[in-house]
């Protein structure tokens, strides 16, 4: 069966800026992706190029294509790029509130969603809203249905979001760090509670997150990106427990316990580099315990490792760091 969603050696840039080299990834129905790396790696803009939506922020894709369901989204027009989002992939952004509109009921703004894309008529449509916020565990969901976006908190505001990107049927849903504006204890629950209902329903995940816990339970396959190109992107058994790639080593050993974790790469100093400083070779090699000499001279491909994996790097797996 071909892929719901195929990126091959997609490269993106804006003005002059090369922020994307080469990045392939494919996401099977059914399935969950985990998408990693530290901030400004390019987990954002990836998302972006898989939803279309590169041209709104002035970034095209150089190289490369990217398929949806085996039709090519870089020369699709706008019009069929805008149909397929609304209709056929959900997108669940950081920030509820700007998904949100401050002057309707919230049911209101759910409704709309299979009003508009299922053709469901108001009755229908309030009764799949219900539905939803149950199965989204949110409490006395008539009420909040009749209730106004400021009037709720903020992990119920990201449920509501959540409600809409379903409410739509879609067959691929894309979360960019669905839960970073909340409280540390509610992101766990409401990433498994977004996750059981894409299983749920068949559904496949496109999971944007800094939470390694999170990936480790709820993901099939992990994509790792550093500075714009792929590191290492495996099964998510295997990845854990035995990263391929030095940067993956170093996320994994980053799993948060509480707040104060989040972010720091465990005994790794230094910062991703922007693309105006790109290292030669290997862009991790400055950062990298592992490095040697052909680290920084040639820049590592992406190659088949393990079972069902892929690394870049020019000394792969286990060994003396
Ligand atoms: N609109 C933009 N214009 C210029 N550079 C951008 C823009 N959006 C992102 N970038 C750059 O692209 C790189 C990747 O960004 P992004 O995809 O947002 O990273 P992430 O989501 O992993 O934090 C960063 O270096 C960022 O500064
Ligand atoms: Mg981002």
């Amino acid at each position: 069966m071909s892929p719901l969603l195929e990126l091959q050696g997609v490269s993106v840039a804006i003005a002059h800026a090369q922020l994307l080299d080469g990045i392939s990834l494919r996401l099977d129905r059914g399935q969950i992706l985990g998408l990693v790396g530290e901030s400004g790696s390019g987990k954002s803009l990836t998302a972006m190029a898989a939803m279309g939506l590169l041209p709104l922020i002035g970034g095209r894709v150089t190289t490369g294509a990217i398929r949806f369901d085996g039709q090519d989204m870089v020369q699709m027009t706008e019009a069929q790029r805008r149909a397929l989002r609304g209709r056929r992939i959900g997108f669940i952004t950081q920030n509820p509130m700007t998904a949100l509109d401050p002057v309707q009921r919230i049911g209101a703004q759910i409704d709309v969603v299979s009003r508009l894309h299922l053709g469901l008529s108001s009755a229908a449509a309030r009764a799949r809203t219900l539905e939803l916020m149950t199965q989204l565990r949110i409490p006395e969901a008539g009420a909040v249905a009749e209730a106004w976006p400021h009037q709720l908190s903020g992990g119920m505001k990201q449920r509501i979001v959540i409600a809409m990107a379903l409410a739509g049927e879609p067959d691929l849903i894309i979360a960019d760090e669905p839960t970073t504006a909340l409280d540390v204890t509610v992101q766990a629950q409401i990433i498994q509670i977004l996750a059981a209902l894409v299983r749920d329903r068949g559904l496949a995940l496109l999971l944007i997150t800094h939470d390694m816990g999170v990936v480790a339970q709820v993901c099939d396959r992990v994509a790792v990106l550093y500075a714009g190109r792929l590191a290492e992107e495996r099964p998510v058994d295997p990845i854990f427990a035995a990263p391929a790639h030095p940067y993956t080593r170093a996320l994994t050993l980053c799993i948060p316990r509480d707040d104060t974790a989040r972010g720091a790469l465990h005994g790794i100093p230094g910062a991703v580099p922007t693309a105006l400083n790109y290292p030669s070779g290997c862009r991790f090699h400055p950062r990298c315990p592992k490095a040697v000499s052909a680290c920084s001279a040639t820049q590592p491909a992406l190659v088949a490792y393990g079972e069902d994996g892929r690394v870049a790097c020019h000394l792969p797996g286990p060994g003396a760091p």
